[in-house]
């Protein structure tokens, strides 16, 4: 199991970005947002995302186990925060971003009841296969119905390399996400000229998917 407290406090974070994600971008608009709506970003770390969401109109809720990476998120982008203390989480809040620093697991539907869409980027696939299970059904109890979700995962051939990320083909998201959702594959690509990394563990495919997701 992978111990993320400790990845953040030895800064091995190679998942982050500097740059919005480009298929947020290209995709935004599967989620239907209005200015002012709130955009769920689950296991968010210290994710760019969520300043390109707050800079499109929308406001932004995040939930992160590490309390340094919520730190981290506010300082490295000089936004003024506060910190708060309720049971489960100390929560970070600016004017448009809120971080709950804890575990998603621990998130109700009282924290979500005002969020229109969720954004999954690295989350799914950051989690063995059980998890997996377990995080897509308490996704679906704790977001609204007409709540859209927009999914990035990745495929490759899992025995060449160990997750996180995890591989997570189709019919996995379409298993996951089988009951309640109403589930749209937007595009898919192999992108393996991109990723060095797998190309030195002699993979031949890294399959990039991205989905727009309706609960119902
Ligand atoms: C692969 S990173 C992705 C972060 C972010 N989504 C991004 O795109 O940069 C996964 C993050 O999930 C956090 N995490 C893992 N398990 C969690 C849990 N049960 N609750 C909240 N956060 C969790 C980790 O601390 C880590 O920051």
């Amino acid at each position: 199991m992978t111990d993320w407290i400790q990845r953040w406090k030895d800064n091995k974070i190679g998942w982050h970005r500097d740059d919005p994600n480009s298929k947020l971008i290209e995709f935004v608009s599967c989620l239907q947002l209005n200015t002012g709506d709130t955009v769920f970003v689950p296991l968010c770390g210290k994710s760019k995302d969520m300043i390109y969401l707050a800079q499109q109109g929308y406001k932004v809720i995040g939930v992160e186990l590490s309390a340094l990476a919520a730190e981290q998120f506010f300082t490295d982008n000089k936004i003024a925060y506060q910190v708060s203390q309720e049971e489960d989480f100390k929560i970070y809040a600016s004017e448009n971003i809120t971080i709950y620093s804890g575990d998603f697991f621990k998130l109700t539907r009282q924290h979500l009841v005002i969020v229109e869409a969720v954004y999954d980027r690295a989350a799914l696939i950051a989690l063995p296969a059980g998890l997996r299970v377990k995080y897509a059904q308490h996704l679906y109890s704790i977001i609204v119905k007409g709540c859209r979700i927009l999914l990035l995962t990745l495929n490759y051939p899992q025995s060449k390399i160990s997750g996180p990320p995890y591989a997570v083909n189709k019919d996995e998201v379409a298993s996951l996400y089988n009951d309640g959702f109403e589930c749209q594959l937007l595009q898919c690509f192999n992108d393996i000229k991109n990723e060095p990394k797998f190309q030195r563990e002699n993979v031949d495919f890294i399959e990039k998917a991205t989905y727009c997701l309706r609960k119902y």
